[in-house]
Formats: structure tokens, sequence, C-alpha cells
């Protein structure tokens, strides 16, 4: 059993990293192999919607770090993402990531058709967490809320979501001992999950 933890934060060091790697201590805790992705550090490019992919099954286009992370999706079972909120959304890194994914959807020749992915039921299951500055968890409403449904829609069952409130600095979640707390204990359970 192994989980991959990709934060969608530029901001090496940040909140988003601290509660990912607490995430990934506490999974850890349960015998599962865990790894921690920065993915700025893959330099990810954007879709740029050329559609090869439907044909190659892989994306093309591209020849960037996101070659370096399928291999390591497909062998997962279980992913985090996590990302901050850019004006109420997920960031750009984050987005592209999940863009990328597409080379995974087999459509059928009609438009508009159906659809399905390679990656679903397969079992892979998924923990999605954001972070903002404001307090209410409303401010990150498609943060949270379209990795969750995109994630979904590329093959995983959404095992928990988690808003991370009140954190600007980039040291404020490491000093925060219950929000390090709570993302111990997702961890752990998301791999629990993964075992039962
Ligand atoms: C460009 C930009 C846009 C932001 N937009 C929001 C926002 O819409 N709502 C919010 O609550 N915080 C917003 N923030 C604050 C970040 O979400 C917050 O500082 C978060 O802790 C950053 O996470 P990190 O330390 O992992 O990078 C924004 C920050 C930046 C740089």
């Amino acid at each position: 059993m192994n989980i991959i933890g990709f934060s969608g934060s530029p901001r090496k060091g940040g909140n988003t990293s601290t509660l990912m790697k607490e995430m990934l201590k506490g999974a850890q805790e349960e015998e599962i192999e865990v790894t921690y992705i920065h993915l700025p550090s893959y330099h990810i490019q954007g879709c740029i919607g050329c559609e090869k992919c439907r044909k190659d099954k892989t994306c093309t286009q591209f020849l960037d770090g996101m070659h370096l992370l399928y291999p390591l999706i497909e062998k997962a079972d279980g992913i985090i993402l996590g990302s901050p909120t850019y004006n109420y959304t997920m960031t750009p890194i984050m987005k592209a990531f999940i863009d990328r994914l597409y080379p995974y959807f087999d459509f059928t020749e009609e438009r508009p058709g159906s659809y399905t992915s390679r990656l679903a039921k397969l079992g892979k299951r998924a923990l999605i967490f954001g972070v903002c500055e404001q307090l209410d968890e409303k401010e990150m409403y498609y943060n949270v809320n379209v990795m969750k449904q995109a994630i979904h829609v590329v093959g995983y069952e959404i095992e928990d979501s988690l808003f991370f409130t009140g954190h600007f600095k980039a040291n404020s979640a490491s000093h925060d001992e219950k929000d390090l707390l709570r993302a111990y204990e997702a961890g752990k359970s998301f791999a629990q999950s993964l075992k039962d």
C-alpha cells in the first residue's frame, strides 16, 4: 500500500507543505509507504487541449515532469491533494496537474459523448484539502470542491476533504497544534481506510 501527497503550493515549507507532511506522518504510522511531491518542482506545463492523448493514451505534447508522475500515479493506492486557496480556487500548478490527468480518459467517438477513466474501478482513493487565509471555509469553495469533483471523475473515491482556514504566514500551520493534529489524524484514518 502506498500514498502520494501532491502539494500544489509554490511556497516551499509553507502551510500546505506542513499539513501535507503531517498527513503523511499519520499515514506512515499505519505502515503505509508515503511519498511527498512538491508539484512546482516538476515544471508541469498547462494542457493546451491538443487532444492528441485521446489517441496516444499519454501526453505526447509535453515531455515534462508529468511523465515522472504518471507511473507513480498508476502505482499509488491513495493520493492526497493539497492546495492553498488562490482567488477562491486551487493554484495554477494544481490545476495544471489535474488537467494533465486527461490522458487517462477513454472517450467515445461521438461528441459530446460519454467517457470512462482507466484509473477508475481500481479501488483508488483520495484525500483532499485546501488552505486559506480567511476564517470562513466558504472562501475556498472552488478550491476543495473542484479538486474533489475532478479527482472523483478521473477514478478516485473521495475518502475525506478538509478545510484549513486562518493561515496566512508561511509558518502559521506549523504553530497550530489543533490543525497539525487534524492533519495527522486525517492521514492516519486515510491509511487505515486503504488497508480495510
Ligand atoms: C495570489 C494569492 C491569492 C490568494 N487568494 C486567497 C483567497 O481567495 N482566499 C483566502 O482566504 N486566502 C487567499 N490567499 C492566501 C493563501 O491561501 C494563504 O496565505 C495560504 O496559507 C497559502 O498557503 P501556502 O503557505 O501553502 O502557500 C491568497 C494568496 C495568494 C498569494
